[in-house]
């Protein structure tokens, strides 16, 4: 085969600290790239077509100056190509823990195809060839039945300690966390309260059962929790402001599973003035990054969510762009909140 394109997108320039990546400044496309699929070197490793790749809004805290921050994630490289979890399709391999023809999951770069050399790789965390006997789509293995639908997941047994008849609030219920985490909350018997940012998320997240569901753009955050009575667990990945309306509607012996805080990814957060409240209501706050969860849960994970998500019984909705050209204005979608869904980005087909 001749050479063919092969298309990345790179992480350019750190965006100035509480301001939003800027497509074409901050992520640029480049397709001055080539490969020949059929020859390129593999080195023991194997070579793989990115079929597609999840936006998440982590992200946002990977594009930094590296001194500037204590280091829960690397860094984005300037001048680097962009990674995140990705599904791809195997074409060839060298390694014996692969074969042509695999679906696998992991970090890939944000490139058509790509060679895996290092064997550091096989062995990380979140490396995994994928079965899929249930036949869903691809995508949903970077959503739902990926890292976002594990942090929901792991953390939500490592921490709710929930009980039927629980209230719960839920925090960006719309999106790929937060609805698995609603869906979660109503199997266990719970009476969910969530929020979303628009009338359009706020009807999906009301068809996964919520009890209450409310646009906290256009309702009172704070009205709707004092009319719906104290809340037990709290899902929060906002932060700021809807973290201090929370400790005011908890009841004592609450449980706050710090998630997110994206209210301050962007921008300079807001610093609750009513933290005292964590100490004379004994509220349990539990922060936590899904990798270290990994290992408890992980095997439950697969054998448990994909079946109840090819059963229907657990719903996900999807925002699909398609190419890495879209990449940039992705990255930025989930950021603001305009994403309608989990937010990918379809590389190519098979
Ligand atoms: N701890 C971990 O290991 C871990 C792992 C994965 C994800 N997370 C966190 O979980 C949260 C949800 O992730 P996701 O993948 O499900 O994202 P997502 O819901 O697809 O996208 C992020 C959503 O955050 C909301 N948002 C954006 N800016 C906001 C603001 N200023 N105030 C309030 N809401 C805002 C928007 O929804 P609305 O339109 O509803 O506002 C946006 O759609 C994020 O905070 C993420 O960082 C944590």
């Amino acid at each position: 085969m001749a050479p063919v394109r092969n298309a990345r997108v790179v992480f350019n320039e750190v965006p100035a600290p509480n301001t939003f990546p800027e497509p074409g400044k901050t992520t640029v496309y480049d397709d001055s790239e080539t490969i020949d699929p059929d020859t390129v070197p593999l080195n023991g490793g194997f070579l793989v077509k990115v079929l597609v790749l999840s936006i998440d809004p982590y992200m946002r805290g990977r594009m930094r100056e590296p001194h500037l921050k204590p280091r829960i994630y690397a860094s984005f490289r300037t001048h680097n190509t962009f990674t995140n979890f990705a599904v791809g399709r195997v074409l060839r391999s060298e390694h014996s823990a692969v074969k042509a023809g695999d679906h696998i999951y992991g970090h890939m770069p944000f490139q058509e195809y790509a060679v895996f050399a290092d064997p550091a790789y096989l062995g990380s965390d979140v490396f995994r060839v994928l079965e899929n006997k249930e036949c869903l789509p691809w995508s949903a293995y970077v959503g739902v039945c990926g890292m976002p639908g594990a942090t929901a997941h792991h953390a939500w047994h490592e921490f709710a300690h929930a009980k039927p008849g629980d209230t719960v609030f839920v925090t960006s219920a719309a999106g790929p966390v937060g609805s698995t985490v609603v869906q979660l909350a109503k199997a266990g018997g719970l009476k969910v309260i969530a929020s979303a940012g628009s009338d359009e998320k706020v009807a999906f997240v009301k068809s996964l059962g919520a009890d209450v569901a409310f646009n906290y753009k256009t309702g009172d955050t704070r009205a709707v929790l004092a009319r719906e009575g104290g809340i037990d667990i709290f899902w929060d990945n906002v932060g700021g402001e809807t973290l201090e309306a929370a400790l005011d509607a908890a009841k004592r012996f609450a449980r706050f599973i710090e998630c997110g805080m994206i209210s301050a990814y962007n921008a300079e957060g807001y610093a609750p003035k009513n933290l005292t409240l964590i100490v004379g209501k004994e509220i349990r706050l539990s922060g936590f990054i899904v990798g270290s969860l990994y290992h408890k849960y992980r095997d439950q994970f697969y054998k448990e969510i994909p079946a109840l998500v090819a059963a229907g019984q657990i719903k996900y909705t999807e925002d699909k762009s398609v190419g890495l050209e879209a990449a940039g204005e992705a990255i930025v979608a989930v950021q603001k909140g305009t994403n309608t869904g989990k937010k990918v980005i379809v590389v190519a087909d098979e």
